[in-house]
């Protein structure tokens, strides 16, 4: 049976309630051998058809790939496909878990875009390698899911942070809480800049997350609110400047992010999280930073 959440009012349990998941120990990444940015399908891609600094993109990466292996993730690379200029956001074409027997599995997306469909079974391979359970939506009754860009597990807890609006449709979360019998609480996302909750919602720790307030709907604030007790609130310049919620904490503890988010980085330090700050921006011509560019798997 399904739980899927859209407010505060039919909200059953509590963080204490919560079940513990394994955290993931490796992170994907897909090597941008074929980055670039070729059409647009999002906002921050008006105007950079064609702009992407190839070499750039790549020592960018490099420098991304080294900070996560600094923090002690085993780094598994996936190689891009040549024509799948997107393909290196593999935050997008799945959605790992792993189940109370220890066994992993993983939903593949249904990518909205049709210039991104043909990535999903490019990582689907990788899935298939490593033995996982995969479990495919019915494209019939669900037109679009993409993945851990919207589909955002609470750290180290059973509890799912799904945005819908612009690349997933708030169907698909019945399906994947069917699934993985978990509960999914649903944030709709009214804002082009904010086309995936990755884009407003960092969850950096158990009880620690960083949004950008205004890409949600009271609705979802007051239910971001019920389950952390530190919120880390980046202003507008830096959200949409500096992808700063698109940053990741894959330990709970450092926080990789694009340079000159200052007053986040004020707030991260206050809190008491290690800031690394690693440039994306050839990414950021094409709409995402850090925590597009890898997916979090077992
Ligand atoms: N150009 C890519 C797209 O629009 C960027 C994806 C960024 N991914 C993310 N999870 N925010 O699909």
């Amino acid at each position: 049976m399904s739980k899927v959440i859209t407010s505060i009012n039919n909200l059953d349990f509590t963080a204490a309630d919560l079940t513990s998941m394994d955290k993931p120990g490796k992170i994907i990444m897909v090597r941008p051998t074929h980055f670039s940015i070729d059409y647009v399908i999002n906002k921050h891609m008006e105007g950079n058809v064609g702009k992407a600094d190839k070499a750039l993109a790549m020592q960018q990466w490099e420098a991304v790939k080294s900070a996560f292996e600094d923090t002690g993730m085993e780094v598994h690379v996936i190689e891009g496909g040549e024509g799948l200029p997107d393909m290196v956001f593999c935050a997008n074409q799945s959605l790992p878990f792993k189940n109370d027997d220890g066994d992993k599995e993983v939903i593949m997306s249904i990518m909205d875009s049709v210039h991104r469909k043909p990535e999903v079974s490019l990582i689907e391979k990788w899935y298939e390698d490593q033995e996982y359970q995969i479990h495919h939506l019915n494209y019939k009754k669900i037109s679009r899911f993409e993945g851990m860009g919207d589909a955002i597990w609470h750290y180290g807890k059973k509890l799912l942070w799904g945005g819908y609006g612009f690349r997933t449709s708030l169907e698909a979360y019945h399906y994947i809480s069917d699934t993985y019998k978990v509960p999914v609480i649903a944030l709709k996302l009214e804002h082009p800049e904010f086309y995936h909750l990755d884009t407003c919602f960092c969850v950096l720790n158990e009880t620690s997350v960083m949004i950008y307030p205004g890409a949600f709907e009271k609705k979802g604030l007051d239910l971001i609110r019920a389950f952390f007790d530190t919120i880390i609130e980046v202003p507008e310049d830096e959200a949409i400047g500096s992808f700063a919620c698109n940053a990741t904490c894959p330990d709970g503890s450092t926080v990789v992010i694009h340079p000159g988010a200052q007053k986040t980085n004020a707030q991260l330090k206050h809190e008491g999280f290690k800031v690394v700050e690693v440039p994306t921006g050839e990414f950021m011509k094409s709409g995402g930073s850090v925590f597009c560019m890898k997916m979090m798997a077992y």
